[in-house]
């Protein structure tokens, strides 16, 4: 590759790797994409990250093969890293502890040493993808970057290591690391095992005659949840400062999973009524009564968080940051494309 700026980011083949290469292309980037797996990946995602400035080369690396990742890291020496390479999925983090911490803390640290060891650190600014759940319960209390943390399961957990080793990394050795505490950002390249993109294919595919009805948990947690187009444009930003720092990414507004749902049948043109307690609340068809949503139990969780806000006024002050997209114009939006994608 020529001598553009350079980026690396992990975990490329996912939804916020797609908004963030083709941000990065459109800046005339370098983009050295990585991800397990490239071989069987749908390039579809991607299919936006083309540009006639930028260039884009992906590589088959796991995070976790140190030494793959050292060769790469060795010859790329890149401007920028956006280490986006997680295991994501709360409920998995149960089920796989130890695969969790793997991937999301010790690979994350060993990335961060390595930039060290390799002698880069005057040169690669590293952004670490955080989230919202190291702070735990909240209460509905608005988090900021100084609120307590508080990891209520694997993943929580395995972010906050990756949090405490890079923070203590950047004072040891002067590395330019930001975190990015990100609150729950969608689109329409979500994967399905996270609520939004699940509701969303399931308002589609019932306005395309689907009879079974969608089967949820807990539908009144409340969740801060913003467009991944707008929080990539948050990492970059905060890897052009002067000063490295850590920075909340939110909308400052957060709603229901049943909110979520009613609007987004609304938009494939279905309007529910609630009936029912409990276990036995279902949601029906206002004018069919067909009975659309309905609850199940495996889906609740241990250690729920009932509800996450953040406050990203620091973000907004110190990077000119905002969030562009409002929570009805993103759930539209998904629904429309999943509505496309079924017709
Ligand atoms: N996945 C899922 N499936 N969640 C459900 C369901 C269901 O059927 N029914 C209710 N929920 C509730 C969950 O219990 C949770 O409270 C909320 O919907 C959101 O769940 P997810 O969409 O799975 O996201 P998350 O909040 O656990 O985590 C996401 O956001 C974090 C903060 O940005 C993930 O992207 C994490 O990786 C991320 O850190």
């Amino acid at each position: 590759m020529t001598d553009k700026r350079s980026a690396l980011v992990t975990g490329v083949t996912g939804q916020d790797g797609a908004y963030l290469v083709e941000l990065l292309l459109g800046k005339g980037y370098a983009v050295h994409g990585i991800a397990r797996d490239v071989a069987a990946f749908d390039h579809g995602r991607l299919g936006n990250a083309r540009s006639d400035a930028g260039e884009f080369r992906l590589y088959n690396c796991d995070i976790t093969d140190e030494a793959g990742l050292r060769e790469l890291v060795a010859a790329i020496r890149p401007d920028e890293v956006y280490n986006l390479a997680a295991q994501s999925h709360v409920p998995t983090s149960l089920a796989e502890p130890h695969r969790t911490i793997e991937i999301n803390a010790t690979a994350a640290v060993s990335l961060l040493k390595m930039i060290v060891d390799l002698g880069l650190q005057g040169r690669t600014r590293f952004f670490q993808a955080s989230s919202s759940e190291v702070f735990g319960e909240a209460s509905g209390s608005v988090l900021t970057e100084t609120s307590p943390m508080r990891p209520r399961n694997p993943y929580a957990e395995s972010k906050y290591q990756a949090y405490l080793a890079s923070t203590r990394l950047r004072t040891e050795t002067g590395l330019f690391v930001t975190n990015g505490f990100l609150f729950n950002h969608e689109s329409p390249f979500r994967s399905p095992a996270f609520v939004t993109r699940k509701i969303s294919l399931a308002a589609a595919s019932h306005a395309r005659g689907e009879r079974a009805p969608l089967r949820l948990g807990n539908l009144d947690v409340r969740r801060d949840w913003g467009h991944a187009r707008d929080y990539v444009a948050g990492m970059w930003l905060s890897l052009q400062r002067r000063e490295p720092g850590d920075y909340i990414f939110s909308t400052g507004e957060n709603h229901s999973v049943r909110e979520f749902v009613e609007l987004a049948f609304a938009t494939a043109g279905r309007k529910i009524r609630w009936q029912g307690e409990g276990l036995h609340e279902a949601g029906y068809d206002a004018d069919t009564a067909e009975r659309l949503v309905e609850i199940d139990p495996s889906f609740f969780r241990p250690n729920e968080i009932s509800a996450t806000l953040g406050d990203a006024s620091k973000a907004r002050h110190e990077l000119q940051w905002r969030p562009r997209t409002d929570f009805a114009e993103l759930v539209r939006e998904m629904v429309v494309s999943d509505l496309d994608r079924t017709r």
